[in-house]
């Protein structure tokens, strides 16, 4: 842990997770499966097509999805959102050649680090919870070797955003990947973003494929409206927030 960051597990106690694993329990029995694997380690592994033709494989050191790790800090696995907006930006690298890129809720790190291959000018990558940045840190030292790319603790909201665009600035391009799966969170997340969005060139680009909990997107993109951020959808699971046009 950073000198000046505070201890903060998103969720002490557990989302349970481990708990509908075990009433998924075939037999029932709650032995535990003797030809089962009980590392709770995981590794990922993400291929970058490079401009120059060449491409860069990343390998991610997380944790499996219903080990306690992740039950408490589920940014220690990777979601299906982040693979689809790593390869949202491949597609579209303009979104981040050149530019200033902020990744909340970067969760192990790879949408940050693609944005980081793809030609950005700088990348932060930000996260609450203290185990993930330590995840997050150990990702970044085994598939960067640059100083383009820093990682910070950002939880989402007052007072913490103010004083992380005093000390840090805003960014040309804010990215987040199921970031937005409780209801809490919607606010938050939001003012994070229109607080450290820079104006009135600055897009925000959330990929969100799950409606955990029933947060509809209809309710993020209205909190967004609130902020005068407008939304398009380029393609399924994939949402794009620029300032409207007074801003
Ligand atoms: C479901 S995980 C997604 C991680 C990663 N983006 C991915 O897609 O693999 C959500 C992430 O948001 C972070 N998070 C949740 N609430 C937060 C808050 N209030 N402030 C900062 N980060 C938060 C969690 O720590 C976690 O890393």
């Amino acid at each position: 842990m950073e000198r000046e960051e505070q201890e903060w597990i998103e969720s002490p106690d557990g989302w349970g997770t481990k708990e509908v694993c075990r009433a998924n329990d075939d037999d029932g029995d709650g032995c535990i499966d003797l030809f089962g694997n009980d590392d709770p380690n995981e590794y990922f592994t993400f291929t970058i097509q490079l401009d120059s033709g060449t491409t860069k494989t990343l390998q991610l050191h997380g944790f499996k999805l219903d080990s306690e790790e992740t039950d408490r800090s589920t940014g220690v696995t990777l979601w299906q959102a982040a693979p689809r907006l790593a390869s949202f930006l491949q597609i579209h690298p303009e979104v981040c050649r050149g530019k200033s890129v902020l990744e909340l809720g970067a969760g192990l790190g790879l949408c940050g680090i693609t944005a980081h291959y793809l030609g950005a000018q700088s990348v932060m990558m930000t996260d609450g919870d203290t185990q993930t940045l330590q995840q997050m840190r150990e990702n970044v030292r085994q598939n960067c070797d640059d100083n383009h790319i820093s990682c910070r603790q950002l939880i989402w909201g007052s007072p913490h955003m103010e004083n992380f665009v005093i000390q840090q600035g805003k960014y040309d391009t804010v990215v987040g990947a199921d970031v937005i799966y409780t209801h809490d969170s919607v606010q938050p997340l939001l003012d994070t973003v229109a607080c450290l969005l820079e104006r009135p060139h600055g897009q925000f680009v959330l990929s969100r494929f799950s409606k955990w909990n029933n947060v509809d997107d209809e309710i993020v993109i209205d909190a967004a409206k609130q902020r005068h951020l407008t939304c398009t959808r380029p393609s399924e699971g994939i949402f794009i927030f620029q300032w409207d046009e007074i801003c």
